[in-house]
Parts: C-alpha cells; structure tokens; sequence
C-alpha cells in the first residue's frame, strides 16, 4: 500500500503524541514529535544561560547553534524514540515544567525554526511517517495527505498534563499549569514565526469529551481512507 505522510499540529496537551503513535504503531509507520526537539533546544540554552525568566541572550545561542546534535534513537521497551542531546538521554528532563515554561521563546526564534524544520523535512522525505506540533501540516509538509488539528478546553488540557506531572514526581500546582498552558497557547499561536493555525485542508478534532479507544478508532479509519484513496 502507498505510504501517505501524517501532520499532527494542535494546542499543548491536546494527546497529539498519544495519537500519533498509536497510528504509527497501527501503520507501521516513523513517528517523529517535534516538540521534543524545540524541547530539547530549551534545554540546552537553559543549562548554558541563554535562556531563563529573567534574560536571553539570543544571540549566544545562535552562535552555538551549530553545537546542538539532536537525534531520535528507538527504545523497544518504551516503544518510541527517546531524544537525545549531544549523545545525553534527556527523554525526561525536557518534559519538566521547567523546560515548558521557556519553549515557546526559544520556539518563536526564526533560525532555530529553520534548523528544526530541515532536519524534520529530511526525516519525512520517504513519506510513512507520522509527525506532530505546531507547524507540520502548514510549513514543514504542506503537501501531507492527512493533516489533523487537535483541540481540546484549557482546562481539560492542564488537568491532563498536571497529572502526568504528578505521576512523575514533580511538584506543581494545578494553577501553574494552567497558567503554563494558556501562556504557551498565546505565544505559540501570536509568534511572528510559523504561528499555530488551522490551515484550510485539516480536519480540526476536539478530544475533550472523548476516551482513547474512539480517538483512535476515529482516526485510524480515517487515515486508511485517504491511503485507500491514493
Ligand atoms: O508539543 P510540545 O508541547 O512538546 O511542544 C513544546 C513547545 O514547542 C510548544 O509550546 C511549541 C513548540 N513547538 C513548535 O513551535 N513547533 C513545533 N513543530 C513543535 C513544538
């Protein structure tokens, strides 16, 4: 059967990843988040002072830009691939409230953008893959067969996301991510650089009142449509 890309763009925490891989896995397709990538970016410039609440310094880090090896290796347990940052496992250190508070500044930045967006072109150009984030279906590929918009409330969003964080140990109230989840939907959707939008030619899917079994079902049906169409 022919293989057709999959775009997955949407708000933050809205279970793009979760639905990405499941498809993936019921395709036998790559699955790629790209958040983690901008994640692991954050992380980097966090940890060598470019970027905290209270400064940037830019221009520092796009000097070291060229020194940011990102690389996705598969973990057959976990069943996906872990990110890896300059050859360091840093799977769990960019899902940190920590790193999500500072995302979206280094996001909005034009050249971390062009370098991200290069490398995701490139690991979709044998098509079969399944992508998510902000921009796949509207900048990195516009031409994807399929391209969802996932939607859900804000609230519905953080409950879901401050309690992935408490089973992780982190302390955090569920006020902060609120907070967290609207500020990023603002700046994510008001950048300058490739905002979040709904492009024209995506099915927008809001998941707030619905299980995983039926997302899933839901989508996987609809993906092997447009693969029976090509
Ligand atoms: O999907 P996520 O919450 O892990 O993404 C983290 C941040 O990265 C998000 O606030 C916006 C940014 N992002 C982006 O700008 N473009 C993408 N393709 C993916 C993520």
């Amino acid at each position: 059967m022919k293989k057709i890309t999959i775009a997955i763009d949407g708000f933050s925490s809205t279970g793009k990843s979760t639905i990405a891989k499941q498809l993936a896995k019921a395709l036998g397709y790559v699955y790629v988040d790209t958040g983690a990538m901008y994640r692991a970016v954050t992380l980097y410039a966090a940890r060598h002072g470019y970027v905290s609440h209270e400064k940037e310094d830019y221009q520092a880090l796009l000097e070291a830009l060229a020194n940011i090896e990102l690389k996705f290796e598969y973990n057959d347990d976990l069943g996906f691939a872990e990110m890896y940052l300059n050859g360091e496992n840093v799977e769990q250190e960019i899902r940190t409230l920590a790193v999500s508070k500072l995302v979206s500044k280094v996001a909005a930045i034009k050249e971390v953008r062009s370098k991200l967006v290069e490398m995701q072109k490139e690991m979709g150009k044998e098509k079969g893959i399944v992508m998510d984030g902000r921009d796949i279906g509207s900048v990195v590929f516009p031409e994807a067969e399929f391209k969802v918009f996932m939607t859900a409330s804000p609230e519905t969003r953080a409950h879901r996301r401050y309690k992935e964080l408490l089973d992780k140990g982190e302390i955090v109230t569920y006020l902060e991510v609120l907070q967290n989840v609207r500020s990023r939907d603002y700046l994510d959707s008001n950048r300058k650089e490739s905002p979040l939008l709904l492009s024209k030619d995506a099915i927008e899917f809001d998941n707030s009142d619905m299980g995983l079994k039926e997302q899933f079902e839901r989508m996987y049906n609809y993906a092997l449509r447009v693969i029976e169409k090509q």
